[in-house]
């Protein structure tokens, strides 16, 4: 088996979620062209629309969110669904906690599981007023928002969700809101309020990241996103070029924004053979096309602490790749990967036994070691987890046979058609 020719993989989906909600808080119309439309971004879409908020899905991924300003949100009538979704979750909290009115948000049983303190304690240090359960670390959680102060954070795990969340909230807030971070995390949010004519200040300095946002600032409409191809999507792609011998891939219009393409530069590194052409930007984002080749020499890596927060939803990935490259890969400082949409590193580090690989489980991350050969056609535990679903769907192309996924349907979180641009792409 081998992969050939031109794929577009479905559009970003942090982006997507961002462009419903500050479309939603802007003044005016926002169109979002190439929106992901997958079971994530819908639960977005429905909560704002619950919201008040009138969105219309037009022909050919086209969104339209008539946003009517900040401020302009109804009391919804019941509760709110963010289903399997953490961003939608989180950066909504924000959003809520400046809203005169009550909301109720809750999530599936995975999202229920996941924690919520961390955007709920900074929250409640602006002012706003919220509840849930085991005192707010856990979905549901209730908010009467309220009036907000900026405050000053620290956010020591450099978690994107955490600082959009307080960000949002700051744009409604009093005062400025200022997040730190030790590293840059996906900063997607700020390069669209840029676009949304909202000033913004990003200071780099030895010590991190700064971000401050002053409140008050209106969002303003009549924009066009184009929302690029998610680049962690393009990488199960990428990896089966790589790993599967004459194949030679072109990712078309993938995000290369620095702080998600740590997957494609640690490749690099381990000697894949991965290009970028036709580099552009567009919509305030980095984009290229990405030209993926067989890569029969890869050597294993190690994966620092600070490196993480670029590659964090392809570390499962990684590690299948790393079971077909010479020596030891180390993933280390990945504790957040516990927290994710399942205990990515058990559910890693569980399915690569099975498939036969050589991998050590750390409390922050594992170690594999390579080169191994595969075993295919082995029954995956994903744990409803739509990333574990599809790296272990590539690990048993790289083995010769499928793998028997206990949950395939899992893949419409973020790519409803995955299996079937499999099949576009996978030749004898
Ligand atoms: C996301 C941020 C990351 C990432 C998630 C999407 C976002 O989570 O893992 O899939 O869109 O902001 P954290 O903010 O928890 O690191």
């Amino acid at each position: 088996m081998k992969v050939e020719g031109t794929l577009r993989v479905p559009s970003d989906k942090s982006i997507s979620h961002r462009a419903i909600i500050l479309g939603s808080l802007a003044q005016g119309e926002t169109l979002v062209r190439n929106w992901l439309r997958s079971a994530d971004t819908l639960a977005t879409l429905e909560i704002y629309r619950a919201l008040g908020v009138e969105i219309e899905e037009l022909k050919e991924d086209q969104l339209l969110v008539r946003g009517k300003g900040l401020f302009s949100f109804k009391e919804p009538n019941d509760i709110l669904d963010a289903k399997n979704s953490g961003t939608t979750a989180r950066l909504t909290l924000g959003v809520l906690s400046a809203q005169p009115f009550f909301a109720v948000l809750t999530g599936d049983s995975s999202l229920r599981q996941r924690p919520m303190l961390r955007v709920v304690r900074p929250l409640r240090e602006m002012g706003a007023n919220l509840d849930g359960r085991g005192e707010g670390k856990y979905l549901p959680v209730a908010v009467r928002g309220g009036k907000l102060s900026g405050i000053s954070f620290f956010n020591q795990k450099a978690s994107a969700q955490v600082k959009s969340a307080l960000i949002l909230a700051g744009l409604h807030a009093q005062g400025t809101t200022e997040v730190k971070e030790p590293y840059l995390s996906r900063d997607h949010t700020e390069r669209l309020l840029k676009l949304y004519e909202v000033p913004i200040e990003v200071e780099k300095g030895e010590k991190g990241i700064t971000v401050r946002v002053k409140g008050g600032y209106q969002p303003q409409g009549d924009k066009e996103i184009f929302v690029p191809a998610d680049p962690s999507s393009a990488s199960f792609f990428v990896a089966l070029a790589v790993l599967l011998p004459g194949s030679e891939l072109v990712l078309k219009d993938v995000l290369v924004n620095p702080t998600r393409e740590g997957f494609f530069r640690k490749l690099k590194e381990m000697g894949a053979n991965i290009e970028y052409t036709n580099f552009r930007e567009v919509s305030m984002e980095p984009v290229a096309d990405i030209v993926a080749r067989y890569s029969p020499n890869l050597k294993g890596v190690e994966v620092k602490p600070q490196e993480i927060p670029s590659l964090i939803d392809e570390l499962p990935l990684l590690a299948v790749v790393a079971t077909q490259a010479e020596g030891k890969t180390v993933i280390r400082g990945a504790q957040e990967l516990r927290v994710k949409e399942s205990d990515r590193i058990k559910s890693t580090v569980e399915n690569l036994q099975r498939i036969g690989a050589k991998v050590e489980e750390l409390p922050d991350g594992m170690v594999v070691e390579g080169k191994t050969p595969l075993k295919g056609g082995v029954q995956i535990a994903t744990y409803g987890d739509h990333r574990i679903a599809m790296a272990f769907t590539v690990a048993g192309i790289v083995a010769g046979e499928f793998n028997e996924l206990d949950n395939p349907s899992c893949v419409a979180v973020s790519y409803p058609l995955f299996f079937e641009d499999l099949k576009k792409v996978l030749r004898n």
